[in-house]
């Protein structure tokens, strides 16, 4: 069998027969590492190829689907695990990868699914020791300590379990190469042969990867096009709540989150994100207002804040931490115009409370809002939800689901709404609410009236 030595991008996955300092693909320094392979002549067997069928002869009744139990969980993968279907747990170490993989799989095995949790980063000990501090680990969940991918091969085959977890994927290697695990190479091979064997077995796998801050380490963003569902884990250091996100998903829709908080026994489920989020708030504070936001089907109620103070620096700072930071330029300079007001020597930040990140473009009348209550030093009315799409010229534009964000609102107890004219059918809304107010807001020079009282 003939090796060859080459050398492979460690982020981007770039193969070059010789070593140099930058990865010409991706442009990253110092990525470039050796990998030794053992080529085997491809072998393709005559007559293998598989002969086309028409469609509709293909009976197929919609993908099987089982529900974890764990709401939060289930959202994000489109309500449930798809048979045979391979999902990528991504996010940096000590997020809380391994931990929601252990919850999911003693909730699927109270249900009398037989799971086999394989570990290649702890020993069983330390696995059992986890899982009691989560509750009490039932009968049908079986723990493995392998890091080669041939025998994990074997024990699926022989041991038939409902799904397997593999944490993590940078652990394993395979006889095939020679390279080290958690290279690139090793990484995609052991991916593409997990992706297999679940299709052939129809056994659905967790896969869990390490990502750095800046994604470099290898793994996950290489094999994101193997993998059927790709989840990010996101959360700040400092806030306990954790976000997981859908990259993709070929059976579901990817707009969705789950959302859970980082206790003692392990990860619980926020059922409730907008009380969450605003739970300390200061009230009727210059510069806060609160956002009714949607993700995906969920409306979720934030609390903005913006500081405005006079700048002793030549270049003003403007820092959004949680929002587009362009998009925060292009409506300090539409406040400016539109309002009447000198922004140019101030220093502006803005912060989306408890760390979470905003990316609709309904949040900017209430950015701006928080930043002429901020300039103005005045709050605005005790209550108050404000949403709505700023253009360039000032004028406010309806934004989706309306009706959604007013509700959740209202369940809320806030009774006043600055929202975009005409946007809603808000005698519809106002039926079951008692002192309701809405102020129905065509162009951004009308939230003057609603602070400057
Ligand atoms: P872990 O799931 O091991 O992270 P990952 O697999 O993504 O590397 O989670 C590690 C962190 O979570 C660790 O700092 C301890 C904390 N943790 C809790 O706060 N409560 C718990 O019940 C558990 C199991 C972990
Ligand atoms: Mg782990």
């Amino acid at each position: 069998m003939k090796t060859k030595t080459i050398y492979i991008c460690q982020s981007c996955g770039h193969k070059s027969p010789k070593w140099m300092g930058q990865c010409p693909s991706c442009g990253l320094w110092h990525t470039l590492a050796e990998e030794i392979f053992q080529k085997e002549g491809k072998k393709i067997p005559a007559n293998s190829a598989s002969s086309p069928v028409p469609l509709n002869s293909i009976l197929f009744q919609g993908e099987e689907r089982f529900e974890i139990g764990l709401n939060e969980l289930d959202r994000v993968l489109g309500g449930g695990i798809v048979k045979g279907s391979v999902i990528l747990l991504g996010g940096e170490p000590g997020i809380g990868k391994s931990t929601v993989l252990m919850q999911a799989f003693m909730y699927l095995s109270q249900k009398g699914l037989k799971t086999l949790y394989i570990s290649g980063e702890e020993s069983v000990n330390q696995i059992k020791m986890r899982a009691q501090r989560l509750g009490s680990p039932p009968n049908s969940l079986y723990v493995s300590n392998e890091v080669n991918f041939e025998n994990i091969r074997d024990i699926t085959v022989q041991f038939k379990p409902d799904i397997i977890g593999i944490d993590s994927i940078q652990t394993i290697y395979s006889n095939k190469l020679d390279s080290s695990p958690g290279s690139v190479s090793q990484v995609r091979e052991v991916a593409y042969e997990i992706t297999m064997l679940c299709k052939a077995l129809s056994v659905p796998a967790f896969i869990v990867g390490h990502v750095t801050k800046d994604g470099s380490i290898a793994g996950p963003r290489v094999l994101e096009h193997i993998v059927d569902t790709v989840l990010y884990f996101e959360g700040e250091g400092d806030h306990a709540y954790r976000i997981i996100r859908a990259i993709k998903n070929r059976f579901g829709p990817v707009h969705e989150l789950g959302i859970f908080e980082m206790t003692g026994a392990g990860l619980k489920e926020v059922e409730n994100p907008s009380c969450f989020f605003l739970e300390n708030r200061a009230k009727e504070h210059p510069g806060s207002v609160v956002f009714a936001g949607m993700e995906g089907t969920r409306p979720m109620l934030l609390e903005v804040q913006a500081l405005v103070s006079k700048s002793h620096i030549a270049i003003p700072r403007r820092t959004a931490t949680g929002f587009d930071n362009n998009r925060l330029a292009m409506l300090i300079s539409v406040a400016e115009r539109t309002l009447d007001i000198i922004l140019f020597d101030k220093d502006i930040f803005v912060n989306i409370v408890g760390g979470f990140k905003i990316s609709e473009p309904a949040a900017d009348l209430a950015v701006i809002t928080a930043i002429y209550s901020s300039f103005i030093e005045k709050a605005a009315m005790s209550e108050t939800i404000v949403f709505g799409e700023t253009g360039l010229t000032g004028e406010i534009r309806g934004v989706v689901k309306a009706e959604f964000r007013l509700k959740e609102a209202m369940r809320l107890g806030f009774k006043n709404f600055i929202i975009p004219d005409k946007s809603i059918n808000i005698d519809n809304l106002k039926e079951p609410y008692e002192k309701i107010n809405f102020f129905g807001i065509k162009h951004l020079s009308e939230i003057k009236e609603f602070l400057d009282i």
